[in-house]
């Protein structure tokens, strides 16, 4: 059924009439659709669903197009990423359409369901503003960490889940709990794999993140498992890219401190929660989602 959803957005992006902004959606790459998949599975295909799985993938797409300006990042999903193609005008342009678009057909679904979708966004900018403001210095506050991908990533998912409960009639706590810690585990997920995965898998360079400034989940654990001395050499290694010798230093820390291992472990934690809550409910196809995310190859 999610091809109903691209369907639902074809003629959301049609609806706007401009064949410009047509051809430029057709230039974004097919992205997992994950939001959408948990959207249907909670609350079957109905008009107002797949409605509303529409709305949540244009957003998210704007948010990827804003993210990728914000990043300087010129590969999303193994291809040039938009702005790369037009320059950062159009791309943050385009997603701004998306968006605002989005927004237009979320009145038309209902006041809760509204409520629940456009806090989340904020949420989503409030996370993206912390995540360039934590890039500036080497950060290794777990917490301010785990805030920060809660409103980045977790927010819009757990809204999906919410969103998508509140249209289906069942209690949207439990699910809006599991569409959280799925977004966390994903975040860091994503972010243990911007450590082990070889660039080419990436579709980026490895270790782009730390030369971006992030310090991500793995990076905040070795920094506490190093000693003061090798801790200095981390932080002068922050921020920028790093020769070859310098990678395969952080590397071999990383594997002398069993560090990739317990990031991983933090997110399986996260996932046996979200699937055990599922599991409950009967609810076998979302379980079997949180179980998809956590075998991803590292
Ligand atoms: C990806 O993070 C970024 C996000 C999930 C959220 C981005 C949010 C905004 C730009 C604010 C909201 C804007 C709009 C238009 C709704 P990442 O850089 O860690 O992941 P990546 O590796 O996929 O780039
Ligand atoms: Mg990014």
């Amino acid at each position: 059924m999610l091809s109903a959803v691209e369907r639902k957005i074809e003629q959301f992006v049609a609806d706007l009439d401009d064949q410009y902004v047509s051809s430029l959606y057709a230039k974004l790459p097919e992205g997992k659709r994950l939001r959408a998949k948990l959207i249907l599975k909670i609350a079957g295909s109905g008009l107002s669903v797949v409605k509303t799985a529409a709305i949540v993938e244009m957003i998210h797409a704007a948010s990827l197009l804003h993210d990728d300006v914000i990043d300087d990042a010129h590969m999303r999903r193994s291809k040039p990423s938009l702005n790369a193609i037009y320059g950062n005008k159009t791309a943050i342009m385009f997603g701004d359409i998306l968006y605002s678009k989005g927004f237009f057909e979320l009145n038309n679904i209902s006041a809760d369901v509204a409520k629940i979708i456009s806090n989340a966004v904020t949420q989503l900018s409030l996370g993206e503003l912390q995540d360039v403001s934590l890039s500036k210095a080497f950060n290794d506050d777990k917490e301010a960490y785990l805030k920060m991908i809660y409103q980045k990533t977790a927010s819009l998912i757990e809204a999906s889940a919410g969103a998508a409960a509140i249209l289906a009639g069942k209690p949207k706590e439990a699910y809006m709990v599991y569409g959280r810690n799925l977004g966390l585990a994903f975040q860091m997920i994503d972010d243990i794999l911007d450590i082990t995965s070889d660039s080419a898998t990436l579709g980026k360079p490895a270790l782009h993140d730390f030369a971006e400034g992030k310090t991500t989940l793995p990076y905040i654990y070795l920094h506490e498992a190093l000693e003061m001395q090798e801790r200095q050499k981390l932080h002068s290694l922050h921020g920028r890219v790093l020769a070859e010798k310098e990678q395969a230093w952080v590397l071999e820390q990383m594997q002398k401190h069993l560090i990739i291992e317990k990031s991983y472990g933090q997110a399986k934690k996260l996932i046996d929660e979200a699937i055990e809550l599922m599991q409950v409910r009967g609810e076998k196809a979302l379980s079997d989602i949180a179980k998809e995310m956590i075998e991803r190859d590292f």
